[in-house]
């Protein structure tokens, strides 16, 4: 998967915007502030309907501008294009449109699986030591990415839940909650069980690119911790449905709901030991880029082609022979977009296909 052409309008600090993007490696580079983040940004909700980092749409709307728009052509492989348009229109209330192929997509989540991309920035470099949320979110985008239903089921979960606990609050009763409860059931088991089968495949990738990533060092574990441990759904449905009857009390006394896919985790450890509580900075850093490359290697397997790989601003993060294994990557991607503050000794010696200079809103070729 690659980004040929991008072409934006009033994105962030873009007022206007058009790139040709070559395969292999392109680099980024420019002061802080120079609209480094924004071209990822801009890929990215090409690929997703939304922001990564935006808490509303209407942020990506340049200030002063009414509406944004972005439009990119990727190539899934030669000679299949989608031709993607994300338009905002802010006057008269936020109005968002999203056409993929010439033809209007009405739930964003349709897009993520038929644009693969796995971005990575400074801000997943937390996902170790983050709250269990964030972890839980990084597992819902890869899902999403990888099976369309997962979307559907994660949805019809979240609407579910929030019904209950809707109830429960107001003191509602066991007949009462039933009819959400048992949507709950089905919809959280199908989202258990997808969780526990992708965190078991993720997690022999990921311990392989973390082997080669830091050497000879402790081994990455990556474990599901969630309620549900059953293999299959209509297993995991009996347990959730037996755990929700023992906890119906306490239930009633909190008013909420206390078990299931909201509460899960992914436990990371570096050769036993949890990395949140023990893992040194680095160690916890290689182990987040670790599990998106990880992402990204199980998205190359499960639909035979690589996602397109963006990677923010996190190079100087690394030590260069951690940072030019990354960028040797590229040979086993279509398209590797790295931006960087800093010319990197690593960037210096890598060959990119292409070299964008960022400054002030322009953008220079550096050949
Ligand atoms: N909606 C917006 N309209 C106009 N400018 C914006 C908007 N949102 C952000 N900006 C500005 O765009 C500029 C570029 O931000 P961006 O995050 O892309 O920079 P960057 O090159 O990634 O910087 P850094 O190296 O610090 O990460 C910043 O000055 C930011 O304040
Ligand atoms: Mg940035």
């Amino acid at each position: 998967m690659m980004v040929r052409k991008l072409d934006l309008t009033n994105f962030r600090c873009y007022p206007a915007l058009r790139l040709e993007l070559p395969a292999g490696l392109v680099v980024v580079t420019g002061p802080n502030a120079s609209g480094k983040s924004s071209l990822l940004e801009a890929i990215f909700v090409a690929s997703a309907g939304r922001s990564q980092r935006a808490t509303r749409d209407s942020e990506l709307v340049m200030w002063g501008a009414k509406d944004a728009r972005v439009e990119a052509l990727f190539e899934r492989e030669p000679g299949r294009d989608l031709d993607v348009v994300f338009e905002l229109e802010t006057s008269g209330g936020p109005r968002k449109r999203l056409i993929a192929g010439g033809k209007p997509v009405r739930r964003a989540a349709e897009l993520l699986s038929r644009v693969p991309l796995v971005l990575f920035t400074p801000a997943d470099l937390q996902l170790a030591q983050a709250a269990p949320v964030v972890r839980r979110r990084f597992m819902n985008l890869a899902l999403a990415r990888l099976r369309p239903a997962y979307a559907d089921d994660l949805a019809r979960y979240g609407r579910a839940l929030m019904q209950r606990n809707r109830l429960l609050a107001m003191g509602a009763g066991e007949t009462e909650l039933r009819p959400w409860t048992a949507q709950m059931i089905a919809a959280g088991a199908e989202v258990a069980v997808a969780r526990r089968r992708f965190t078991e495949e993720i997690g022999v990738l990921a311990a392989g690119v973390h082997a080669s990533l830091a050497g000879e060092s402790e081994k990455l574990g990556v474990d599901y911790s969630g309620n549900l441990t059953a293999e299959d759904a209509p297993a995991a449905a009996e347990q959730y449905a037996a755990l929700l009857n023992r906890s119906m009390s306490e239930e009633a006394r909190m008013r909420r709901t206390l078990v299931g896919p909201h509460r899960d985790d992914l436990r990371l450890t570096l050769g036993g030991q949890s990395l949140r509580r023990f893992g040194s900075q680095g160690q916890q850093r290689t182990a987040a880029l670790a599990l998106k490359l990880a992402e990204a290697e199980l998205i190359k397997r499960e639909t035979g082609a690589p996602p397109l790989l963006l990677l923010d601003d996190c190079l100087s993060e690394l030590d260069e022979g951690r940072a030019s294994h990354v960028l040797g990557l590229t040979e086993s991607y279509g398209q590797l977009i790295v931006t960087s503050a800093a010319r990197e000794a690593a960037l210096e010696r890598a060959s990119a296909a292409m070299w964008l200079h960022l400054r002030g809103g322009e953008v220079e070729r550096v050949e």
